[in-house]
């Protein structure tokens, strides 16, 4: 199983930004946190990040045929990027939408995701273990 994991804007960032909402851990340190359990589960992954909406769409459209599935936390671009969800539809890749924190228990405007609808589940407010949850649901994955 091959699994692309898409950080959207701003994650890059953590470790610094809002250590109380997202945690002190880098996205290094959860790249790493993932390929560890990658190895115990035995699966393939790629890992990237990127702050422009149409570099992450080209990302998806250029996974079709090399992943099995999605894994991706779309930063804020999750309340209102309907190209990000047209091209997630588009690939009919199965997805998965995770986020660090609880959207649900935040600002008004974080509860709603215009991605979710176009993906298998969606996964939030485990902090990095977000992440490692992830992976099991892409490993259960049939
Ligand atoms: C986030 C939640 C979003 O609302 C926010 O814009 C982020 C991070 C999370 O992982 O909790 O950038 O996706």
């Amino acid at each position: 199983k091959k699994v692309l994991i898409v950080n959207g804007p701003n994650l890059n960032m953590l470790g610094i930004r809002e250590k109380s909402v997202y945690g002190a851990e880098t996205l290094q340190d959860i790249a790493q946190k993932v390929s560890d359990e990658a190895k115990i589960l035995g699966m393939d992954f790629d890992f990237i990040q990127s702050n422009h909406e149409g570099e992450i769409i080209d990302k998806i459209h250029d996974a079709r045929g090399k992943y099995d599935t999605i894994i991706i936390n779309p930063g804020a671009y999750t309340h209102y990027s309907y190209a990000i969800r047209d091209a997630v539809k588009a690939v009919e890749i199965p997805t998965i939408e995770i986020h660090l924190s609880n959207i649900h228990g935040r600002e008004e405007f974080r509860s709603k995701s215009v991605i979710a609808p176009v993906c298998v589940g969606q996964i939030c407010g485990f902090g990095s273990k977000s992440y490692i949850l992830a992976m099991h649901a892409a490993k259960m994955q049939d």
